[in-house]
């Protein structure tokens, strides 16, 4: 009788303990969609990111209204005034003198959809996020993890406007450790949300040893992040233009001219070239050292000398050898992207 009673009662902890693993696979698969939905989302907006720097559009909106800011002008009378806002900033007056309405309109429209994409995200995020979290479908262990990337997501706006205002005065473009930054923060918040998805999904059952996996993925991220952080900080200054050669630059490892002294305030700076050598040996002996090797091999390059890179007609030059690393200049894809983008002719970026 005993043995029939105890085995009655594991049989309903065995149902319950089935429906419980049953309801969770349904509200992960749920969170799964949910979560994949919010990465498309944000890959689409890291796409629209680069389109508004590549065409230069980023500072065509001047001012930081993030409710109102959705609504474009609707009328000739709102054009012109938002024309006029843009016609005050230096990259107007500098760069961009003459530039008729609708060129204008043209960044505008890069400008004014990353925002909108930015502030949908924002949705897809946040009110999902309420319904399955007061369902109670958020697995305790995946709230600070899920409020975390919220929070995330709101400082990177914040962080969006905080380069914006670093380009409206005094300056033509964006600050190149403000663009880092925003690039960066793009980056975690999609790492971060594609590690949730993950934990959200089915496993294989002969999983990598925990700990050497785990600290070797850490490292990984940590040195991708920090490369993706130097790659912005050499794409903010243009300074990828600086040496066209490689592994030696201007004849050494490490070329002179690493700091420069600032005409504006006297302080000591890094120049472009020390950023370009910098995230070339980061990427070369840190995250990407295979390929360097691969480098000893290839063929002899056609260096171009450095001062013709300089001239305004090679600026956008870049220069790729056989392994990936520069060696001679070719037509690189960004000034041919950046026209395609705008519609406009490739000699309007050759300043
Ligand atoms: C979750 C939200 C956002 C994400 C994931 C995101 C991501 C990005 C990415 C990946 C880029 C390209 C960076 C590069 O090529 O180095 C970019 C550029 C840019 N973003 Fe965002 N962004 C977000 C929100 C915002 C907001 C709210 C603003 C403005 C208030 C903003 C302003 C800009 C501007 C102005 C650029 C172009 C920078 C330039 O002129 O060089 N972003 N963004």
């Amino acid at each position: 009788m005993r043995s029939n009673g105890m085995t009655m009662a594991n049989g309903s902890v065995d149902m319950v303990v089935e429906a419980a693993l049953q309801k969770q696979e349904k509200d992960r698969r749920l969170l799964r969609i949910w979560l994949r939905v919010v990465l498309f989302t944000l890959f689409c907006l890291v796409l629209v990111g680069g389109a508004t720097r590549l065409t230069e559009s980023g500072l065509s909106i001047t001012e930081w209204k993030p409710i109102h800011g959705a609504i474009p002008p609707l009328s000739v009378a709102e054009w012109e005034e938002e024309f006029q806002l843009y016609k005050r900033i230096p990259q107007y007056q500098e760069i961009n003198k003459g530039m008729s309405l609708d060129e204008f309109k043209t960044i505008f429209w890069w400008e004014w959809a990353h925002r909108l994409l930015a502030r949908t995200i924002g949705l897809v995020f946040a009110l999902p996020l309420a319904f399955f979290w007061l369902t109670g479908r958020v697995e305790k262990r995946l709230r600070w993890p899920l409020v975390g990337l919220l929070a995330l997501g709101g400082f990177q706006g914040f962080v969006g406007w905080w380069m914006v205002s670093s380009g409206l005065v005094n300056r033509t473009d964006v600050s190149q450790y403000r663009l880092a930054t925003h690039l960066t923060i793009a980056c975690l918040i999609f790492a971060g949300c594609m590690w949730i998805l993950r934990g959200l999904s089915h496993h294989s059952p002969d999983a990598a040893d925990e700990r050497t996996g785990r600290g070797f993925a850490a490292l990984l991220t940590v040195l991708c992040l920090f490369q993706i952080y130097l790659g912005a900080l050499v794409a903010g200054l243009n300074a990828g233009l600086s040496y066209n050669t490689w592994p030696l630059m201007d004849g050494s490892l490490v070329p002179g001219d690493l700091f420069l002294q600032q005409p504006e305030d006297g302080a000591i700076r890094p120049s472009p070239g020390c950023l370009h050598t910098v995230c070339r040996h980061a990427v070369a002996y840190g995250v990407d050292g295979p390929r360097l090797a691969r480098h000893a091999t290839c063929p002899p390059s056609r260096a171009v000398p450095r001062a013709r890179l300089h001239s305004g007609g090679a600026r956008h030059h870049h220069a790729f050898d056989a392994c990936g690393y520069s060696c001679r200049a070719r037509p690189s894809g960004h000034g041919a992207v950046r026209a395609w983008l705008c519609g406009r002719p490739l000699a309007r970026f050759h300043r």
